[in-house]
């Protein structure tokens, strides 16, 4: 799995554009305890910009009143989020059990040797980025990929290669 342990700083300060401050503003009433706010506030930065920054963690802790270091938990535990820029499609290939035992390994071996990228890297005119992750919670349809998010499941080599050949 990629390194998720370094926080990546844009050098730019981040805040939430007017549609999302608005969302914000409406949900975080919601949450009595106002750090459950942690996750929605992470996917909204993530929505935004594509990934999550040093500085959104930052803005993120200071909007919620807590400390940077809670928001950094939530984001390097869930491989949803995304701490460095990835590709326009970003290919998540689960390696648990039930997916490695049906075959992963050929769709990551393919994605090195064919399309030239390793867990935690992306292609160089950025279409393609690739991480390995755990369970997709989709295990009796193994071996499972997700692309921006979007499940494809009984996957196999020329599933994926067919799948792969759609994505303009
Ligand atoms: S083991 Fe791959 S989805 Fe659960």
């Amino acid at each position: 799995m990629s390194d998720r342990s370094q926080l990546i700083s844009t050098g730019e300060s981040f805040a939430f554009d007017a549609e999302r401050d608005a969302e914000f503003e409406r949900l975080v009433v919601r949450y009595p305890i106002r750090e459950s706010m942690i996750m929605p506030a992470l996917w909204m930065a993530q929505e935004q910009a594509g990934w999550i920054s040093a500085e959104a963690i930052e803005y993120i802790a200071d909007r919620i009143g807590t400390f940077p270091a809670k928001v950094l938990e939530l984001a390097t535990f869930y491989t949803m989020y995304q701490l460095k820029p990835v590709g326009r499609y970003h290919i998540c290939v689960c390696r648990t059990l039930s997916c490695w035992l049906r075959g992963k390994q050929d769709i990551v071996d393919y994605l090195a040797d064919e399309i030239g990228i390793k867990p935690g890297e992306m292609t160089e005119d950025g279409k393609f980025s690739f991480e390995e992750v755990e369970c997709l919670g989709h295990c009796g349809t193994a071996p499972v990929v997700q692309i921006n998010g979007e499940f494809h499941e009984e996957m196999d080599l020329k599933k994926f290669k067919a799948l792969l050949a759609t994505l303009t």
